[in-house]
């Protein structure tokens, strides 16, 4: 009922995109553990993993609050489309349509990131990394998440989707803050100034947060643990032991 009036999607929105914001902000705290070592991330997601009586519903809600903010996002940039502008406030309405599909388009760009993202790390359906590696934790053997981001983010493509990708969810957040301050009604206060400067200056600090994990890879500040460069050359002289073996079928068909 409420998402049917204007004021009412504008209400669902805000509050949908509260959610979604609480989810970037929680998962980026998560991602900089990566910076206490492959321990700290590992045993962090070896958590999550081991509530999923918590994780599953949490999941539930954020895929539905995703799927209605995109529908009524959609809907919302279709009614500005359709509004017919008279004369006088046609320049307003200009202005409001290129925000809504500045909006429109930062927002499919992190639709089609998360759509990747979830396909490379959560389902690991596109590599990098070819092969996910389980390490030793406490006695356990866990997915071994660090060394995942890790060697995805190695790859130099990779990392420049992801850092284009928070430029376009700084901008994305950028805006969606100072409209949820205005459905709220906080803008028309006499902190209206420091109110509009909030939203830009949160969404940068965020994406900044995010993005400094591909160029710490990039730059080899983060790397992967010893073990792991030790398992990965013991493969490789494998393969290439197996390059330069004679093939055993192919000298006995020349011996006969
Ligand atoms: C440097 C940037 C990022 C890194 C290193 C990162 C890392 C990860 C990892 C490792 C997982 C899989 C966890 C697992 O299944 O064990 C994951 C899942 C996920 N990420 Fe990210 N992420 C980043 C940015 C983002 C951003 C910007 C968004 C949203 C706009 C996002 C949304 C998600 C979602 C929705 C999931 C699935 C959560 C779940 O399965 O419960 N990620 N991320």
């Amino acid at each position: 009922m409420l998402a049917t009036t204007s004021v009412g999607r504008k209400l669902v929105m805000a509050v949908t995109g509260i959610g979604l914001f609480l989810f970037v902000v929680g998962h980026l705290a998560g991602n900089l553990l990566i910076y206490a070592g492959p321990d700290a991330l590992n045993a962090y997601a070896l958590k999550l993993k081991e509530m999923p009586y918590v994780v599953w519903p949490a999941r539930l809600v954020i895929l539905s609050i995703f799927l209605v903010h995109i529908y009524l996002g959609l809907e919302l940039y279709r009614q500005n489309r359709e509004a017919r502008p008279d004369k006088y406030f046609q320049e307003e309405t200009l202005r409001a349509d290129f925000a809504s599909r500045h909006m429109l388009f930062t927002g499919l760009m992190i639709l089609l990131f998360v759509v990747y993202h979830l396909l490379q790390f959560t389902f690991h359906a596109v590599p990098p990394p070819e092969h996910i590696y389980t390490t030793d934790l406490k006695g356990k053997e866990v997915t071994d998440v660090y060394t995942m981001v890790v060697q995805g983010f190695q790859t130099g493509g990779v990392s420049a989707i992801y850092i284009l990708a928070q430029v376009f969810l700084a901008l994305h957040l950028s805006h969606a803050m100072t409209s949820v301050f205005e459905t709220f009604g906080w803008t028309a206060t006499r902190f209206r100034g420091y109110i509009e400067k909030v939203g830009p200056i949160v969404a940068t600090v965020i994406c900044f947060g995010y993005i400094t994990i591909p160029l710490a890879v990039l730059t080899g500040n983060l790397r992967l643990p010893d073990s792991v460069i030790e398992q990965q050359a013991l493969e490789e002289m494998e393969t290439n032991m197996i390059d330069v073996m004679p093939d055993p079928a192919g000298r006995r068909g020349d011996q006969s």
